[in-house]
């Protein structure tokens, strides 16, 4: 299993669609492992967007993921990461496709409301920044058997 880290973005949390956009990966099957409401520090933006820091668009990413709060989540399944990616679909809203989050729910380019993890390394680098030890949880889900075929031993 794979855990991925996902970010509502300020404009996610000030336009009230933090509960359709949970409800999209909890609809998928996919587990949630951690969540909490937080506001990024300047310090912490610079780490989570270092492979950025000398592109055009970055001082403006930093000033708007710092601009309010967000909604940080740990979010767990079988290829979690590019599930998860999928389902937030082209960077930019004006470009993604309907059927996803940013291409359902926004038009901007800048404000493109969801984060995702883009791979195995920096899920496991940017969890390690935004969750403390203890904060992503394991549990059993009593919905388990019906989410995955466990029939052959593994999830599938
Ligand atoms: P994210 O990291 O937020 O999940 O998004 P992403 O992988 O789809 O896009 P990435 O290339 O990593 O860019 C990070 C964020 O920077 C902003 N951006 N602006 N104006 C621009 O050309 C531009 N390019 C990227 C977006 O907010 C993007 O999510
Ligand atoms: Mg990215």
């Amino acid at each position: 299993m794979e855990t991925t880290l996902i970010i509502l973005k300020p404009d996610a949390v000030q336009r009230g669609l933090m509960g359709r956009i949970i409800s999209r990966f909890e609809e998928k099957g996919l587990q949630i492992v951690g969540c909490k409401l937080m506001q990024i520090t300047q310090e912490l933006a610079a780490q989570h967007y270092k492979d950025h820091v000398n592109k055009p668009f970055y001082a403006g990413l930093v000033r708007f993921m710092t601009s309010s709060p967000v909604l940080v989540m740990a979010i767990r399944g079988n290829g979690a990461i590019a599930i998860c990616r999928g389902m937030m679909g082209a960077t930019f809203g004006s470009k993604a496709a309907a059927g996803t989050i940013r291409g359902d729910f926004g038009v901007s380019n800048s404000f493109n409301l969801i984060h995702g993890s883009d791979g195995p390394d920096a899920a496991t680098r940017e969890l390690g920044l935004f969750f403390k030890s203890g904060e992503v949880l394991d549990f059993q889900r009593a919905s388990e058997a019906w989410i995955y075929d466990m029939s052959g031993g593994k999830a599938e």
